[in-house]
């Protein structure tokens, strides 16, 4: 009998492919690199459940309250939470905790679908702020500080503001300042820090919103640390958070029977930042600068990673090369693995757990994908949708009311009933109760044409989708 995803796995393992996408252990390197293999080999072994001297993750006292407060101490938090159910979770929670049914959120438009997701179940009111994007590359570059004031300005009836920091390709902004202007209209600032584990581990890094002034930040420990998927923390700062709040609510939304095994590897995760963390994160930050000079002098590629440099952008569009054909190339003839394309280039996710070897492989590969790729013809512009479409209802109202199915190309002007969300990043285009326009059909259309995939929509091959019925 076939195992299908025990098999499909075990041959992607086999392949030896080299990573710079999530996890943060890549493939499990850093782990038998800094001699957790023994420990991790029968992780199978310790899988259990709450049984006398295991403690219980909703209502820690014994081993698991001693883990995160070493974890609260070590990443400079009051309190810090254990997840099981990745950030997704830890973001609902602390929207559901921070917001009663009713009540108003101010959120980046790029925001993670979990964040509209919690309005959806908290019956709550999003307010939007627009996000800046590159045009040369259509990456999310964050928020602006002017259009945030001016959104708090016009809700200060808000409960909370939750914001992307770092964005998912590492752009961050003066969240210093947001903080005390949000404070000083007595709103709760939340930080959805999914992409920003690692920030700390070094000065060349921006500062993470734990140190600057943010009230709850969640991090999937995950992604950019060396913890297996799912395994995230929500750490607590301040007086303005009711911490049994959260709790209450993550009781709700999380499993009854955390894995032990997550829990076991998030305190992997801290263990391996308290004594390994700064070196490890030094010789990798030493290895992509010099790359980036490699790459701009010998190569003539633009790498972009101003800010976060742990995530590397890179676009070979002056080559005639989209940056889905340069995923796939580099995936099926070289063996690597980025973390996401865009149409003008590839994202690519460095950690703790890369070595030289990765980097070399990645320099040779693109020296060699330019000479034998390398097209004529420059790539034809698509510009990314940053219009905030127009809302006729609230996520949760749009979620239940009756709908019908129409054509794609029928849609426009109608009120969705579902979400348009490229993948990755993730990004909603369209939320149900929200008015679809011909610019976000083109784009998708366009996008789809070139490698784009969509998510959220049911008809995958985008040829229906359904309406609010009037
Ligand atoms: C910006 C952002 N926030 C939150 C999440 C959710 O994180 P998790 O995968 O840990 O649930 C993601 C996932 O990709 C993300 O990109």
């Amino acid at each position: 009998m076939k195992n299908y995803i025990i098999d499909k796995l075990e041959q992607i393992r086999d392949e030896e492919i080299i990573s710079f996408h999530v996890p943060g252990h890549k493939i499990g390197k850093v782990f038998d690199l800094l001699g957790y293999k023994e420990k991790l080999e029968k992780i199978y072994t310790i899988d259990t459940t709450e049984i006398d001297g295991t403690d219980n993750l909703h209502n820690a006292k014994e081993v698991i309250k001693e883990s995160q407060d070493r974890a609260a101490k070590i990443f400079n938090s009051d309190k810090t939470i254990y997840l099981v159910n990745g950030s997704t979770c830890g973001i609902l929670g602390a929207v559901m905790s921070t917001c009663p049914p009713n009540s108003k959120l101010i959120m980046n438009r790029d925001c993670h679908q979990s964040v509209i997701n919690a309005c959806i179940l908290g019956d709550i009111t999003p307010a939007y702020i627009e996000t800046k994007i590159c045009k040369e590359t259509n990456v999310l570059k964050g928020v602006s500080i002017d259009q945030v004031k001016k959104v708090i300005d016009n809700n200060s009836d808000a409960k909370a503001i939750i914001l992307t920091y770092p964005t998912y390709y590492g752009m961050t902004y003066d969240l210093e300042e947001i903080c005390k202007y949000a404070h000083s209209k007595d709103i709760l600032v939340i930080v959805d820090e999914a992409h920003g584990a690692h920030l700390e581990l070094s000065e060349k890094l921006p500062k993470s919103a734990i140190n600057l002034g943010a009230d709850i930040i969640i991090q999937s420990t995950h992604k950019t640390l060396p913890a297996f998927t799912q395994s995230s923390m929500i750490h607590i700062k301040g007086h303005r958070v009711d911490y049994k709040q959260i709790l209450s609510i993550l009781r709700i939304l999380e499993s009854s029977s955390p894995s032990y095994m997550l829990l076991a590897s998030l305190e992997l995760a801290v263990d391996i930042y308290e004594k390994y963390g700064l070196n490890l994160m030094e010789e990798l930050i030493n290895r992509i600068e010099q790359l980036k000079l490699r790459f701009e002098s010998n190569l003539k590629i633009n790498i972009y990673n101003d800010m976060d440099i742990t995530k590397i952008f890179i676009s070979l569009k002056n080559y005639g090369i989209t940056g889905y054909e340069l995923d796939e190339i580099l995936r099926e003839k070289y063996k690597i693995q980025v973390e996401l394309s865009n149409f003008y280039g590839v994202l690519l996710i460095c950690t703790i757990g890369n070595d030289n070897s990765d980097f070399t492989s990645l320099e040779t590969a693109l020296e060699d994908i330019i000479i034998k790729y390398k097209k004529d013809k420059l790539i034809e512009n698509i510009d990314y949708p940053v219009q905030i479409p127009e809302k006729v209802f609230n996520p949760r109202d749009a979620f239940y009311k009756k709908k019908k199915l129409v054509k794609i190309n029928d849609s426009i002007g109608k009120v969705s009933g579902e979400y348009i969300i490229p993948y990755p990043p993730g990004i909603s285009l369209v939320s149900p109760g929200e008015i679809i326009t011909q610019e976000i059909i083109s784009y998708i259309q366009l996008g789809v044409k070139n490698g784009m995939i969509v998510s959220g929509i049911k008809d995958s091959n985008l040829e229906f989708i359904e309406i609010i019925e009037e």
